[in-house]
């Protein structure tokens, strides 16, 4: 087994699961954090049944408190952080007019401010081990103009700021930043019946998985920075 160890955000459905369930497949230690602890446990019960190593903790991202504690049980418990996947994020499909000022909280909160508090926190012991990996779930709407997603789009596209700038501060410690901007992948994010009529089209969950697992598998010497991945047949 290998002994990196990979913290997922949002891991309890989802593109956040499937990746905790690649990177463990592949022999990693996986951390997974979400709101909702019953899915979490039985997540790393799974993956323990199975051999391997996980912890799940509950961690609500837009809370620092939350964030700050859930990296330090991290590090008491295996010293080290390799990886932070910040994949925790939400949406509301409104348009500008209909969106309300609570929805723009709740959105930038998660999304942007979740993102930025987790990737603080475990900065500092990434400089000083010289190495590490934060992988940020972001998404096309970063840079593409979609219906009804203005406030999704505005918190993808700060985190794209956050991380470009986070990147050019970071690299002299070995530390890589990478984006993964998915087009529409098939998950809970969707209305049943938008994943009714696209699931043919749709993404899985498992091909952004499978992604970011091959970007912190790339060697040491190279960094991955940006990853589009559209559907074939694109936007929906
Ligand atoms: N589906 C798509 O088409 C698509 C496309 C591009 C990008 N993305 C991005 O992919 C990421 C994962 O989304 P998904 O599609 O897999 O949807 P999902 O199944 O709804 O997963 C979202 C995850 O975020 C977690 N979460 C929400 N609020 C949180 C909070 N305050 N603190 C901690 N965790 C929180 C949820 O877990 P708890 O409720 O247990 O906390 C859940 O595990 C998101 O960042 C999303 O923007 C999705």
């Amino acid at each position: 087994m290998n002994n990196k160890v990979v913290w997922v955000t949002g891991a309890s459905t989802g593109i956040g699961k499937e990746i905790a369930m690649a990177f463990s497949r592949a022999g990693y230690i996986v951390v997974v954090t979400g709101r909702r602890k019953s899915r979490l446990v039985n997540l790393a019960g799974e993956i323990k049944f199975a051999g391997r190593e996980a912890s799940a903790l509950v961690c609500n991202v837009a809370s620092e408190r939350s964030v700050q504690s859930t990296t330090k049980r991290i590090l008491e418990k295996y010293g080290r952080i390799d990886c932070l996947i910040n994949n925790a994020g939400v949406t509301v499909f409104k348009s500008l007019l209909e969106t309300k000022v609570m929805d723009y909280d709740y959105v930038m909160d998660i999304n942007l401010r979740g993102a930025f508090l987790c990737m603080k926190s475990v900065l500092n012991k990434m400089v000083k081990m010289k190495k590490g990996h934060i992988i940020n779930i972001l998404s096309v709407a970063a840079n593409t103009v979609l219906d009804n997603s203005a406030i999704y789009a505005c918190s993808k596209a700060g985190l794209l700021a956050l991380s470009n700038s986070a990147r050019k501060e970071v690299r002299k410690y070995n530390i890589k930043i990478t984006n993964i901007l998915p087009g529409a992948v098939e998950t809970a994010m969707w209305d049943a019946r938008t994943r009714q009529k696209y699931k043919n089209r749709m993404m899985n969950p498992e091909d952004v998985a499978a992604m970011a697992l091959k970007v912190f598998e790339m060697p040491k010497k190279v960094m991955v920075e940006d990853i589009i991945m559209r559907p074939q047949k694109g936007d929906l």
